[in-house]
């Protein structure tokens, strides 16, 4: 072939990749997907990509960066405390639902879906709850009946406006817990028994019949030793079955994804594999909650580059291992960042000892970091055979 030949095929090759991947090119401006936002970058994929959303940054009138960020870099939200039992009736019988509806309400002005977070858990329960079950004031099976009724009020409250329900969260005990064996641990488990989880399902599912419904909970990133007794993703995986064996209305199982540069963590492969075992299950994953965090030492805190640069490159690096090990996975339908700068990140009020930060994806000055490059790049360079786009749970009845 002479040479002009060679260059028109060149140009039908190049313009039907193009069509193909329904890429927008002009002649003049090239298609630059750097530029491109997570969320459109996700979309490609099918993939949400979302974040936790503090009520207080997103009403501050002097801070436009953060709500201009929380809108246009996700396509789904979650609330950080908004959807907590405390923030919705810290009063008994008088539910304030301000702070919730307006962040459902901003997800619905920028197209984005939301993660409802959360109907069960131990922790930010309200004062009057938790000290009526103490004082015995709150009976057991009033106890029940309260939390029949608080999820069916907030599920129904939202309903068809909520995408993926956290129905529980954090059920189960971790290594370093007394007793060490892995058990369903805290409020709920100790004043209602394991049976709540199952109640819990059954109760959201009939408040809402298209919400996904999922069990969301931390260090479930990979499997570990396989016996449930010391291994968290294979209690929760055992869980899972069981409760789908039972005909339970769970959909999903959530990894927060909450981690530390000071430890082992996994690879790609690891992280994929865990994925892959709790779809086989038939169930939908997600990551719920990432932030990679780091320690702060005194060297760190004096601005030190040789301490800083690690922890970022880390950090940066344990955001992608979970993004490519969701990507892999074709029911890993999201990706949500526990806040997305460092700004307001929970991490240096929650681990003070020793004190750690440097956790999420933008700088306290909104600059992003190499973890948000680094998601950035993941989202572009993927693709078929091995990234395939997401498939399309329906809501188990
Ligand atoms: C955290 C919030 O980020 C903090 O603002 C709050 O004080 C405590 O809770 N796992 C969860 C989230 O499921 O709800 C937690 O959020 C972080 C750990």
């Amino acid at each position: 072939m002479k040479p002009r030949q060679w260059l028109t095929v060149g140009v039908v090759a190049v313009a039907t990749v193009a069509a193909l991947n329904t890429v927008p090119a002009t002649a003049s401006r090239p298609y630059d997907p750097t530029t491109q936002s997570l969320a459109t970058l996700g979309q490609r994929h099918g993939l949400h990509i979302g974040t936790a959303v503090n009520a207080t940054a997103l009403n501050d009138a002097t801070d436009p960066q953060y709500r201009r960020l929380a809108s246009t870099e996700f396509s789904s939200v979650t609330a950080e405390n908004a959807m907590k039992w405390e923030s919705l009736e810290p009063t008994r019988g008088t539910y304030n639902w301000a702070e919730a509806d307006q962040l459902v309400e901003f997800a619905k002005r920028n197209r984005q879906s939301v993660r409802g977070h959360v109907l069960v858990w131990h922790n930010q329960l309200p004062t009057w709850l938790t000290s009526g079950v103490a004082d015995g004031s709150i009976s057991k099976q009033e106890l029940r009946e309260l939390l029949r009724k608080h999820i069916t009020t907030v599920v129904n409250r939202y309903k068809g406006k909520i995408w993926q329900w956290d129905v529980v969260n954090e059920a189960v005990s971790d290594p370093w817990d007394t007793p060490s064996t892995l058990h369903y641990k805290g409020f709920w488990a100790q004043n209602l028994g394991p049976g709540y989880i199952a109640d819990a399902f059954r109760w959201a599912r009939a408040a809402d019949p298209k919400a996904l419904l999922f069990y969301n909970d931390y260090n479930i990133e990979a499997f570990g030793s396989g016996n449930p007794a010391d291994d968290k993703t294979q209690f929760v995986y055992d869980m899972a079955r069981d409760l789908l064996r039972q005909g339970v209305p769970i959909d999903g199982v959530g990894s927060q994804g909450h981690l530390g540069t000071q430890y082992g963590n996994f690879d790609t492969l690891q992280v994929t594999a865990a994925l892959k075992r709790f779809a086989a299950l038939g169930l939908a994953t997600a990551f719920t909650e990432v932030d990679v965090r780091s320690q702060l030492t005194e060297a760190v805190q004096a601005g030190a580059a040789n301490e800083i640069n690690p922890r970022l490159q880390a950090s940066a690096a344990n955001f992608s291992v979970l993004m490519k090990a969701c990507l892999a996975v074709r029911s890993c339908l999201s990706y949500t960042v526990w806040g997305f700068t460092d700004r307001y990140s929970w991490v240096p009020d929650w681990f003070n000892d020793p004190p750690e930060g440097l956790a999420t994806i933008y700088d306290e000055n909104y600059q992003p970091k190499r973890a948000y490059q680094e998601l950035k790049s993941d989202l572009i360079v993927a693709g078929p055979p091995y990234v395939l786009p997401r498939s399309t749970p329906r809501p188990r009845r």
